[in-house]
């Protein structure tokens, strides 16, 4: 299919994706409102409806709490077909949410779409700014305890079950958690999505959440998981600097968000592993270190971090695959090529990694990670992702963040950077 078909088919998957103000995910398999697929989504209708996409953020962020946290989902209305719920939540808000957020793309996003057009974005940009902004200051206040970015549940960091979170998961108890039925093995293949220990823990998880009220302090105290992690890191240090660009275009002060970057970076130390050379996921309960190399790590380039030893070994770890960037190093022994976050590579995240080429002018790398995704994309079409050794689609069909970023990044008619 030429890519004018695909811009065409992609359009139609926002569209079919679009529930009246909010896009999901895929049908079936995510039924609501996802925070950071929520973002890309806007980003994909930028390109061809910009009222529409403003309109997707606004959505978005309608579901704050008073404490600044955007969640990472929003339930804006019942659906049976997905696990857990609402009621398994419990955060008794309206509209229903979840009690965790998820990776800050939003501001980066929110800038290139109102850079696109700022003319259209002007006001709308005003009227988001304050949310976004008390939206950085609770990952300030509630998920920096040692000055990098920490996720109190793999599902808060958008990449569920890689194995970065392998160390920190091993100490959570699931055997307590009951029965319950997933819905996620009725829609894709069971083989393709993380296994039923992972889910118990995961449950465990949010049940401490669940049964402390919610409390942020509580979770980030006491709660049965706490990891550094590094693609939160990177994703929220160039958040920050994006804020504070969009606060200077609207003649507000940038001096918080610059303050809040400049002590993410200098706490980028403590999750060096210098057996890696890499930046590296750290369990902040017990110190450890995940030891497997994966986009996590490729995202260093996303917020100007770079150094030659770094680049050798993620280099290196591209060059095992043949598409896109691997979510995991496909010489450790957790390599799964198909199970979600556990190896495959996502489109997603490949233009994430992109933009970081080539804010660095690494346009070769970055050239060469777009050629990828985009023969992934056409000869699969928009799946979640993709086995990067032999490019089989996986997940879910489709997918709005794919549609978007081909649209947005991938697609030649593209406007890039
Ligand atoms: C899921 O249900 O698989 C989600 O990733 C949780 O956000």
């Amino acid at each position: 299919m030429d890519h004018i078909a695909l811009d065409e088919q992609a359009r139609a998957i926002l569209r079919g994706n679009d529930r009246g103000g909010y896009t999901v995910p895929t049908a079936g398999l995510y039924p609501y409102q996802w925070n950071w697929d929520s973002a890309f989504a806007a980003w994909g209708f930028s390109t061809f409806d910009v009222d529409r996409a403003w309109t997707e953020i606004e959505t978005l962020l309608s579901g704050q709490w008073e404490d600044g946290m955007v969640p990472h989902i929003l339930f804006h209305q019942d659906d049976p077909g997905y696990f857990p719920g609402p009621g398994v939540w419990g955060t008794g808000r309206t509209p229903a949410t979840s009690g965790i957020s998820q990776p800050p793309v939003a501001a980066t996003l929110a800038r290139r779409i109102y850079e696109a057009d700022p003319e259209t974005g002007r006001d709308r940009l005003r009227a988001v700014f304050p949310k976004l902004l008390a939206w950085h200051r609770w990952w300030r206040a509630h998920r920096c305890p040692t000055g990098v970015a920490a996720i109190t549940h793999p599902w808060e960091s958008g990449r569920d079950n890689c194995p970065d979170w392998d160390p920190g998961m091993k100490n959570v108890d699931g055997s307590n958690v009951g029965d319950y039925t997933r819905r996620d093995t009725g829609h894709v293949d069971p083989s393709m999505r993380p296994g039923k220990e992972d889910y118990d823990r995961y449950l465990a998880i949010l049940q401490f959440g669940r049964e402390c009220g919610w409390d942020q302090e509580v979770i980030v105290r006491d709660g049965p998981f706490l990891m550094a992690d590094p693609a939160m890191t990177f994703i929220l240090l160039r958040a920050h600097r994006d804020l504070a660009a969009l606060a200077r275009e609207l003649g507000e002060s940038d001096a918080e968000l610059m303050g809040w970057a400049a002590d993410l970076e200098a706490a980028l130390p403590t999750i060096w592993n210098e057996d890696l050379s890499c930046y590296d996921a750290r369990d902040l309960r017990t110190g450890e270190f995940a030891g497997v190399l994966g986009s996590g790590a490729f995202l260093a380039w996303y917020a100007r971090v770079e150094n030659p030893e770094m680049e050798r070994r993620l280099i290196a770890v591209w060059n095992r695959v043949r598409f896109g960037i691997p979510s995991s190093d496909p010489a450790a022994p957790s390599f799964a090529p198909r199970r979600y976050w556990r190896g495959p590579t996502w489109p997603v995240v490949n233009s994430l990694i992109a933009m970081g080429f080539s804010g660095m002018g690494r346009e070769a790398e970055a050239e060469r990670l777009r050629r990828e995704t985009v023969a992934l994309i056409e000869a699969g079409g928009f799946y979640e992702y993709f086995d990067p050794m032999d490019g089989t689609a996986c997940g879910g069909r489709d997918f709005s963040w794919t549609a978007a970023i081909w649209l947005a990044w991938a697609s030649p008619s593209a406007g890039r950077d």
